[in-house]
């Protein structure tokens, strides 16, 4: 079968076409025919090995691979259709639409993908595309775990820093569900996407910044790793809430004393994506309460441009990888 593997870390031209060996479901496998997969933030920090965050480099380094990658398709997300499955697989048949998430196993990016059937993969939302439903999982996952910490209520003021990408745009959303009053925070050109979904505030990082606005909030969620710490904390209301989605170490250990000082609390727990949050977003999808924002679809081959475009961060939303277009003989590596 065809895949994009990466076989050292580096640029986004690390991503080649190549031919691997299709996998075979073992018994409590199932095999999936990968339809779309999103191309994470993620996916482009374990390809480069650069992180935001510098105490991820060490643990993920010895999990990933010291010299090269041990795992050489990327891709922790996908929407696609179950093709066969090992024998003591019960709960899939075959031509189920499915999506959700590979988790560090990866493997998204190739034409199938094995894995075990207690993984969290849920029936594809009815009224998504595949290319669609695979912009859910990291983005939803994610936006779900830390909007259910921040127990919103109605009418509370909900500031997500950092909204345009695929956890934010989803964040925006389910805090609007939640009857959150919404401020995003990013660049201009996605303040016109940001209030389409449901943005009430709009703010531009590069001209103001919120925590000096004189503006308080019930909850901040931000996943800006340089994001002041004390500055957030300041611009919570009393009783708020403080979410990281991408923290720093010693934010990490600040935290530990910011409930025991103050009326305040921090949350940085990472999304275990259940299937019972994967099934839950699928809900709010079908109800119309929720939908992803995706920005540009991309055949599999044209992976590398994908990871440029997320790392640039120019998108609105989510970046998507379709399914492979280009017969084995034409394929440019
Ligand atoms: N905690 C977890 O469980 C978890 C799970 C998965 C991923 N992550 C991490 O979370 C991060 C978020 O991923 P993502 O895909 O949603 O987003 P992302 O690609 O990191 O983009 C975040 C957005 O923030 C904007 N931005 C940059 N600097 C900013 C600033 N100073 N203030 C406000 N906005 C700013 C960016 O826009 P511009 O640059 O265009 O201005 C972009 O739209 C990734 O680093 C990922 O590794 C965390």
């Amino acid at each position: 079968m065809k895949a994009i593997v990466y076989k050292r870390y580096g640029a986004p031209d690390v991503l080649q076409v190549d031919e691997v060996e299709k996998p075979l479901p073992l018994d409590n496998e199932v095999l999936i025919k990968i339809v779309a997969a999103e191309a994470t933030k993620s996916d482009c920090e374990m390809r480069s090995f650069k992180f935001a965050v510098k105490w991820f480099w060490l643990p993920l380094r010895i999990g990933l691979g010291i010299k090269k990658p041990k795992r050489e398709i990327l891709g922790g997300y996908f929407a696609g259709e179950v093709e066969s499955f090992g024998k003591d697989v019960s709960r899939f048949n075959t031509g189920d639409q499915v999506f959700g998430s590979a988790q560090l196993r990866m493997g998204s990016y190739g034409e199938y993908l094995c894995l075990p059937d207690n993984y969290t993969i849920v029936p594809k939302p009815k009224n998504l595309s595949f290319a669609e439903a695979a912009a859910v999982p990291l983005g939803g996952f994610n936006a779900l775990h830390y909007m259910r910490k921040a127990n919103i209520k109605h009418g509370d003021k909900v500031l997500v820093n950092g909204a345009g990408a695929s956890i934010g745009t989803f964040a925006v959303q389910i805090a609007k569900s939640m009857g959150a009053i919404v401020t995003a925070v990013d660049s201009s050109i996605k303040e016109e996407m940001l209030r389409r979904i449901g943005a009430d505030y709009f703010v531009d990082y590069s001209i103001e910044d919120f925590t000096k606005s004189g503006q308080s909030y019930d909850v901040i969620f931000s996943m800006v790793a340089n994001t002041s710490y004390s500055s957030c904390i300041a611009a919570l209301r009393p009783g708020g809430r403080y979410l990281m989605a991408n923290p720093r170490l010693f934010d990490m250990l600040r935290s530990v004393f910011t409930p025991l000082l103050t009326d305040k609390t921090v949350t940085f727990t990472f999304a275990r994506e259940t299937e019972e949050e994967l099934l839950a977003l699928k809900m709010m999808i079908e109800a119309g309460d929720i939908k992803p924002v995706v920005d540009q679809v991309y055949p599999m081959e044209r992976a590398a441009e994908a990871h440029r475009k997320v790392e640039a961060e120019q998108r609105l939303g989510v970046v998507v990888l379709s399914n492979f277009q280009q017969q084995p003989n034409q394929m440019s590596k």
